[in-house]
């Protein structure tokens, strides 16, 4: 087993890499962590220490670097996580979005950004598609998460009981077949409308206009420069008038954007403005 441990320099070095590359941002006190996760990396290159391997990512090894935001990422997830969120995206979001009754059914667009395993992706397919408000075949899911473990694992639509932890989700059981073993699978009606990518939050990654946006538990994992380029691509993604819905500890009161923040009983959401809603456009063509 490697005895070696991560001296300052190479802490240093490896999260300045991992802040480029994913936007992650690891304080003085996680040394330790990224300390362990990083053993079992170094063990598999053959490497000695963790200053050979910091000299890897340095050349421009980009698969390592790729590897190293693997294992240092935090992936913990669980279907209809949030009860409260999800809730005002039940009882609120999805009525705006759907127009209300009497029209014929139209689709939606929902992102779930820095989706781990999946689990979040499929609760808001399993909501979305029993509000009925909706023309099921017009229902598009993204789910995009740095990790290609996690996209592939969220591919495969098979959970065991941890994942169904809350007890929320018993409304929606229906959607994840229970198997002989006790785990749970994705039933086909959900899964066709459920779609994962591999994908990097700093890069460009294009599905078309969304109306919601679900980003909860991944900008408090960055630092600040990277929030904020994530926060705008959201915002440009998004169709006018759509949500971002964040995790309970991240908030974008204090940033400077055009969202307008909206208070709900349950929770706060972030709105795009409407077409003709900003304060610059207002008056235009007068
Ligand atoms: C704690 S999980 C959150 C999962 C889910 N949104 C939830 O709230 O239960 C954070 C996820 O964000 C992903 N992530 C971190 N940085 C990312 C980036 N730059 N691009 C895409 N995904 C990223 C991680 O791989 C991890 O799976």
């Amino acid at each position: 087993m490697l005895k070696a441990s991560l001296g300052t320099d190479d802490f240093e070095l490896i999260r300045k890499l991992l802040n480029q590359h994913a936007g992650l941002w690891f304080g003085a006190d996680m040394r330790p962590v990224i300390e362990r996760r990083l053993r079992d990396r170094i063990e598999a290159l053959g490497l000695d220490n963790f200053t050979a391997y910091r000299r890897r990512l340095e050349e421009g090894d980009v698969i390592e670097v790729g590897e190293a935001a693997e294992v240092c990422t935090v992936n913990e997830t669980y279907a209809f996580r949030g009860e409260r969120q999800l809730r005002t995206f039940r009882d609120i979001l999805l009525p705006r979005i759907s127009g209300g009754s009497g029209r014929e059914k139209g689709g939606i667009v929902v992102w779930s950004a820095g989706c781990a395993t999946g689990e979040e992706a499929y609760t808001l397919g399993a909501i979305v598609l029993q509000s009925g408000l909706f023309d099921p075949s017009r229902v598009r899911i993204f789910g995009t998460d740095i990790s290609r473990r996690c996209v592939a694992a969220a591919r495969r639509g098979v959970y065991s009981s941890s994942s169904f932890r809350d007890q929320a989700g018993l409304a929606y059981e229906h959607f994840f077949r229970r198997q002989p073993d006790g785990s749970r699978v994705v039933v086909e009606e959900l899964r066709a409308a459920c779609h994962f990518r591999q994908a990097n939050l700093l890069e460009g990654s294009a599905f078309g206009f969304i109306n919601v946006v679900f980003c909860r538990n991944v900008l408090i994992h960055m630092d600040e420069a990277s929030r904020r380029v994530v926060v705008q691509s959201f915002y440009e993604r998004l169709a006018p008038g759509g949500y971002l819905v964040l995790g309970h500890s991240e908030s974008l009161l204090k940033e400077r954007t055009d969202f307008i923040p909206e208070e709900h009983p349950d929770d706060l959401v972030y709105r795009k403005p409407a077409v003709g809603e900003l304060p610059s456009e207002r008056g235009r063509g007068r």
